[in-house]
C-alpha cells in the first residue's frame, strides 16, 4: 500500500501564482516567521491539524513555498560537495541557505528514469509535499518547500545541527552517554510520533522509524525526518506497492509477512530504537560476517533483566549512571513495542505517558499474562522468518 493513500486528496492549485507567492512572502516577513504555517510555542498547542484551512489567507498560508531548481541550486553554491550533509536511500541531501539568511536542508531526489512520466506523480509529489508541510511539532522536522519539475525533485526541510541518533550510538561521545540525554531522545521522539498518528487527521504512519531518521538539536531535543515522503518517492521509483519499503532491523513482522503496514507498524520500530538507546547496539549488528538481530539478540537478556532485575548484561556499558526506574520503564516499553503482537501493541500517546509516569507500565505490560511475548516467542516464535540478512532501504 503507498503511503499516499493515508492522505487526503485535496484538489488544489499545485503551484502558487506570483501573486500568491508575493502575498505568502509579505505574510512570513510581516510575522518574521519563514514558516507558512504557525510554529506553535508550547507542546499542548503544538499540534495542528493537517486540514484544508477554511479561509483564503489562511489557506495561502497553508501552501508550502515552491522553489525553482535555480534558486536552490544558488542556496547551495550549485550543490557543491562542501555543502553535501549526507547520502541516503533517496538521494543526497545538502546544507543550504535561502536568500533570507534561513539555513535549510535540501534533499534532492535520486532521478530514475521515467520517473517523471508517470502518469500522476507529478501531483503527487505535490499533493503529499502539501500535506506534510502543514504537520507543525517541534519534535518534527519542518517541512518548508519543494521544487518539483520533471525529473528534479527536491525538497526543502529544518536544518536539524547536530546529526543523527545513529551517528551519535555509534560514536558513543559523552553526551550520548548520558542518560537524561536518551531519556529525553525517548520521549520527544514519542510525542512526535504520537502526533503524526494520534494527532493528524488522516493518521500519517511514518513507515520508517529509525535511528538515521531521528536528528538532534545541540541539546539532543530530536526531531523525526522523512515522515510521509521519501518512501512515496519510492513507491514512483518502483511503481509497485508490493515491495517491503523501510529498514530491516525495524521492519514490524506482520509488514514483512502480510504486508500489512498500520501505526503499529512504527509503534514496533519505535521499540527497536528503544532497544538501541537500552543496549547502545545498532538495529541490525553484525558479529562477524552474519547480521544479527537486535530484536532477538536482547530477547533473552530481556528476559533476564526482567526476571532477576539485574540489568547488567542487557544496558549499554558505556552509560553513564541512569535512573533505575526510568530505565525498567523504558525496557517495558521496549518489550511492549517489539514483542506484543500487532493488535496488542501499545499506542504510541501510551509509551510517552509510561516515560513521563503518568501511567503504570501494567497498562502497556501485565507480567503475568504478558510475559507470554517473551517466552513463548511470539511474535518471533519462527525467528528465521525475520529479516536479518537484509540492506537497508528494500
Ligand atoms: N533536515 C536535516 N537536517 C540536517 N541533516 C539532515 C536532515 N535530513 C537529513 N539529514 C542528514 O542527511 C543524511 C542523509 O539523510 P537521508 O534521509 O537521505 O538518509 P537516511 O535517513 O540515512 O536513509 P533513508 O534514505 O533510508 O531515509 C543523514 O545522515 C542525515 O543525518
Ligand atoms: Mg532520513
Amino acid at each position: 500500500m503507498a503511503l499516499c493513500g493515508l492522505f487526503n486528496r485535496r484538489k488544489a492549485n499545485r503551484h502558487p501564482t506570483t501573486d500568491q507567492q508575493q502575498l505568502t512572502q509579505q505574510a512570513s516577513t510581516e510575522s518574521g516567521q519563514p514558516q507558512l504555517a504557525p510554529q506553535a510555542t508550547q507542546e499542548q498547542s503544538e499540534p495542528e491539524h493537517p486540514k484544508a484551512p477554511p479561509s483564503g489567507l489562511e489557506k495561502l498560508e497553508s501552501v508550502p513555498k515552491f522553489y525553482t531548481y535555480e534558486q536552490l541550486a544558488k542556496a547551495t553554491a550549485d550543490f557543491t560537495n562542501n555543502n553535501l550533509i549526507g547520502v541516503g536511500g533517496c538521494g543526497q541531501v545538502y546544507r543550504g541557505e535561502l536568500p533570507d539568511g534561513e539555513v535549510v536542508a535540501i534533499k534532492k531526489l535520486k532521478y530514475v528514469a521515467g520517473q517523471a512520466e508517470m502518469e500522476g506523480a507529478q501531483l503527487q509529489f505535490e499533493t503529499e509535499i502539501e500535506t506534510i508541510s502543514r504537520v507543525r511539532h517541534r519534535n518534527l522536522v519542518k517541512v518548508i518547500g519543494y521544487c518539483s519539475d520533471k525529473a528534479d525533485k527536491l525538497f526543502v526541510c529544518e536544518f536539524v545541527p547536530n546529526k543523527s541518533l545513529k551517528y551519535h550510538l555509534q560514536r558513543k561521545g559523552n553526551q550520548i552517554n548520558n542518560w537524561s540525554n536518551r531519556m529525553k531522545i525517548a520521549l520527544g521522539s514519542a510525542k512526535g510520533l504520537t502526533y503524526l498518528h494520534e494527532g493528524c487527521t488522516p493518521t500519517i504512519i511514518h513507515r520508517d522509524i529509525k535511528s538515521e531518521n531521528i536528528l538532534l538539536d545541540h541539546n539532543f531535543e530530536p526531531k523525526i525526518a522523512d515522515f510521509g515522503l521519501a518512501k512515496e518517492i519510492l513507491d514512483y521509483q518502483t511503481h509497485v506497492s508490493t515491495k517491503l519499503k523501510g529498514t530491516f532491523g525495524y521492519l514490524a513482522p506482520e509488514y514483512v509477512k502480510d504486508k500489512r503496514l498500520t501505526d503499529k507498524s512504527d509503534v514496533f520500530s519505535f521499540g527497536v530504537v528503544l532497544l538501541e538507546l537500552i543496549t547502545g547496539k545498532q538495529a541490525v549488528e553484525k558479529e562477524g560476517k552474519v547480521p544479527i538481530n537486535l530484536a532477538i539478540w536482547a530477547l533473552p537478556l530481556l528476559k533476564q533483566a526482567l526476571d532477576t532485575d539485574d540489568y547488567k548484561a542487557l544496558v549499554d556499558p558505556n552509560l553513564q549512571e541512569y535512573d533505575i526506574n526510568k530505565m525498567t520503564r523504558m525496557i517495558y516499553c521496549a518489550v511492549a513495542c517489539v514483542y506484543k503482537p500487532e493488535k496488542s501493541r501499545p499506542k504510541m500517546s501510551e509509551i510517552v505517558e509510561v516515560l513521563q509516569e503518568r501511567i503504570g507500565v501494567e497498562r502497556i505490560w501485565v507480567s503475568q499474562e504478558d510475559s507470554k511475548f517473551l517466552y513463548e516467542g511470539a511474535p518471533y516464535s519462527n525467528a528465521a522468518s525475520l529479516p536479518n540478512t537484509m540492506s537497508s532501504s528494500a
